[in-house]
């Protein structure tokens, strides 16, 4: 029996502990979001759902890289009628169930965020950061003015909480979160993949079919906590941490640079689904070995002059 409290609370959600399956990792179907909650995730995220189903991109769509992933899937998904299925057989999930939605328009958003929200989703978060589909995501998520709409419009439809992942794929990140937080957003996940590419020298041909792609893995966790940092000093919002997460170390990282809860997702190829419960038993044996009672103690601790 541990000493120390893991206990999470984001945005009214209640999670045994600080760690969450990241989206577009096993989140597909119910069955393997069960399972990601049995080995010891605190909240699940879905893959990123929308309006109408779509097929995503030719393979190859993921390969490896020196030290991650990149990848361009181009968002395939069943569209949101038919995983309103997958989401209404989790009803009996024991921690929050968080529904990643995409769109062309506000209107989009919103529809699709409803109709989760309908289905029993906890939350919905916002995928405004995909790095590479034409109209949507990241190509939307850089302007301030159509997060703002996308986000007042998401929360005029659904009466649960709006979390929206954010691009760094931007000069200026904070100007993302504050927009967010402007319109209502209820939380922040930051960060998705960077855009990126690999070339074939032997072919001379971009890797990837849709030639760019995100990059993700530990690669980019140094970019992901200077982004909570700097959003952590000015929107006063739970910040869900996201990107390179390996070990309990980099949890801890992302949480002194002011994030509530981490997101894991590539790391999970690579030593499959005892990553949560390690990052936890490695967080407990932290907190306690440095005189913390709660996980909620350390968040932001960076910022401390
Ligand atoms: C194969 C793959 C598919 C992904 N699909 C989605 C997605 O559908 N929606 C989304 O918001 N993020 C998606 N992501 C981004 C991850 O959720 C996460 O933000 C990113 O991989 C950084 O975290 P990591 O370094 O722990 O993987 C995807 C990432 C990968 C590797």
């Amino acid at each position: 029996m541990t000493a120390v409290d893991l206990r999470t609370r984001i945005a009214g959600l209640n999670m045994p502990n600080p760690t969450m399956l990241a989206s577009g990792i096993l989140g597909t179907t119910a069955d393997i979001l069960r399972e990601v909650a049995n080995a010891g995730a605190g909240a699940v995220v879905t893959k990123s759902v929308g309006l109408k189903p779509r097929e995503g991109y030719p393979n190859p769509t993921v390969i490896q890289v020196e030290c991650g992933f990149l990848n361009a899937v181009g968002l395939p998904n069943p569209g949101i009628h038919k995983f309103m299925e997958e989401i209404r057989s989790l009803n009996d999930l024991r921690v929050p169930l968080i529904v990643s939605v995409f769109g062309f328009s506000p209107e989009e958003y919103a529809e699709t965020a409803r109709l989760a929200v309908e289905a029993g989703a906890s939350a919905v978060e916002l995928n405004l950061s995909c790095p590479h589909v034409k109209g949507t995501g990241a190509e939307i998520g850089q302007d301030l003015e159509a997060v703002r709409l996308i986000v007042r419009a998401v929360k005029d439809q659904v009466d649960r909480p709006v979390f929206v992942k954010l691009t760094p794929n931007t000069s200026h990140i904070p100007d993302l979160a504050e927009a967010a937080a402007s319109a209502g957003a209820d939380a922040i996940t930051a960060i998705n993949t960077v855009r990126a590419m690999a070339i074939d020298v032997e072919t001379f041909r971009p890797i990837l079919a849709n030639k760019f792609g995100g990059l993700s893995g530990a690669a980019i966790k140094p970019i992901a906590v200077r982004c909570v940092y700097e959003i952590y000093e000015v929107v006063n919002l739970p910040i869900i941490g996201c990107g390179g997460i390996r070990g309990w170390r980099d949890a801890v990282e992302f949480m002194l640079a002011g994030a509530c809860a981490v997101q894991i997702g590539s790391a999970i190829a690579l030593e499959g689904l005892s990553i949560f419960k390690r990052i936890c038993d490695g967080i407990s044996s932290f907190l306690e070995r440095k005189g913390f009672r709660s996980v909620n103690e350390i968040v932001g601790l960076a910022h401390k002059k």
